[in-house]
């Protein structure tokens, strides 16, 4: 069984639902630790509820990112994590927690990448007018959202949609794929080449 760590900014219903995969034996792993940049997040609450270490590191008790981000390492480190994902974590991974866990940290976004990077994706792609939307999981390199992709989900979007009923629908797809993609990951079965990643069969 692999340790999961947790990089989180604020509500973590996909932090929950990787719990809630482990904690079934869908996922051979566990969380270890959920971490979250905001010491007010609702995921640290989840966490709490279901006996796992959490604990908020403020980037302003910190001299720079680096420091931030050493820490956050540490912590992952000592937890003997394997892979972290990030749910709804809302920073820009630096090279120092980059550097810590090559090839071993995973994104999930609200939109069908390359389209829509960074904030707000659900909004952009309604505000772009697309038809089709959805969510990506990926594996975290040095750009913003642009690592190799393990996963898809496509939703439609309707005429009358506003933006909550898009963001809704796509979230259903993102609690489906993610929990997949980490299951995937912790049986071994995802192998990258370059930019693409497949399946083992
Ligand atoms: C999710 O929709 C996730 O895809 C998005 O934030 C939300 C977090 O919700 N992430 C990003 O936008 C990353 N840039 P959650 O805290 O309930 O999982």
């Amino acid at each position: 069984r692999k340790n999961l760590g947790v990089l989180v900014s604020g509500r973590g219903s996909n932090l929950q639902c990787i719990m809630d995969a482990c904690a079934a034996g869908k996922i051979p792993a566990r969380v270890a630790v959920v971490i979250s940049d905001h010491s007010d997040a609702y995921a640290l609450e989840r966490a709490r509820q279901a006996g796992i270490p959490a604990l908020a590191v403020n980037m302003r008790d910190y001299p720079d990112k680096a420091g931030y981000e050493l820490y956050i390492v540490e912590v992952l480190q000592k937890h003997g994590v394997h892979l972290v994902c990030l749910a709804g974590y809302m920073r820009l991974v630096g090279p120092t927690l980059l550097g810590a866990f090559a090839g071993r940290i995973m994104n999930i976004h609200p939109a069908l990448l390359p389209s829509f990077p960074g904030l707000h994706a659900q909004e952009q792609a309604w505000r772009y007018g697309v038809k089709y939307s959805g969510c990506t999981v990926h594996f975290v390199d040095d750009g913003m959202d642009t690592g190799p992709i393990i996963m898809q989900a496509v939703v439609p979007v309707y005429d009358d949609d506003t933006v909550d009923m898009l963001t809704e629908r796509i979230l259903e797809q993102e609690h489906r794929i993610y929990p997949e993609a980490v299951k995937l990951y912790c049986e071994d079965k995802l192998i990258v080449e370059g930019r693409r990643v497949r399946v083992r069969v």
